[in-house]
């Protein structure tokens, strides 16, 4: 059965343009909303600690104000947890996070503060969080991840991405996808997709079946310069279509 794949739109980006003159536009919110209007099936906004593209104040009216399931990436900290815990975002998908880091680099090192992470996973589910974990496309990291209880696996693609994007071979890449996204739906997770996706790298990665879900941000947001938001989600959703 062909399963209904979804876009989740990432608007970080309109954020860090916003903040880079320090005024109130493009406003995170109206991104949101023509999102929405264009057929993005939900919104992600990663909360940052150093809180560089969205605040605090963006989770909330956008929580607010949104229709469709509101995602939150966020890394596994008492700050965050306490912050999803109060807005309770439709979604949480919990990210590994390094202050010098320019985008998220890698998935979750899952061998580390493990009983935290399951602890957190555990009472962000009991208030109906549908939880999913960042992590590197590796049969190990979907089994571990199945263990401590999350719901979904969203697999790096920033490798693969860069791979194709040099002009590299790909193959080996897109196997440990393709392999990990297979063994994860067997064991019963829902499988994402995501970081560094374009129309290009998405038409090859979206032939994988077994992902169901991909949240993609940096090249959308590029993409609106030229064409504009709603045309540019429209052609990632027709891709995913097939
Ligand atoms: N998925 C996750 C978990 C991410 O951290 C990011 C980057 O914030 C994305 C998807 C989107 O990546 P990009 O902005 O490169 O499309």
């Amino acid at each position: 059965m062909k399963i209904k794949k979804r876009l989740g739109v990432n608007i970080d980006h309109v954020a860090t343009i916003r903040n880079a003159r320090g005024e109130k536009y493009p406003d995170p919110l109206h991104a949101a909303l023509v999102a929405q209007k264009s057929g993005a099936d939900s919104i992600t906004i990663h909360l940052r600690e150093d809180r560089r593209h969205i605040k605090d104040h963006d989770l909330r009216i956008i929580k607010k104000k949104l229709k469709i399931p509101l995602n939150l990436e966020m890394s596994a900290t008492k700050e965050m947890f306490k912050i999803a815990i109060k807005h309770k975002p439709n979604y949480v998908c919990i990210v590994p996070e390094k202050r010098l880091e320019i985008t998220t680099e890698g998935g979750l090192n899952l061998h580390h503060k493990i009983n935290f992470l399951k602890q957190i996973i555990l009472n962000l589910k009991k208030k109906n969080i549908r939880v999913a974990l960042f992590i590197e496309p590796k049969i190990s990291d979907v089994i571990i991840s199945k263990k401590i209880g999350a719901d979904c696996v969203e697999l790096h693609t920033g490798r693969y991405c860069n791979l194709f994007n040099n002009k590299n071979k790909t193959k080996s890449s897109f196997l440990s996808i393709k392999k990990a996204a297979t063994y994860g739906k067997k064991i019963g997770l829902d499988v994402h997709a995501g970081h560094g996706l374009t129309y290009d790298t998405l038409r090859h990665i979206s032939k994988i079946h077994p992902i169901s879900e991909f949240n993609i941000g940096h090249f959308i947001i590029a993409e609106s310069i030229f064409i504009g938001l709603k045309k540019s989600i429209k052609k990632f959703k027709k891709i995913i279509s097939g």
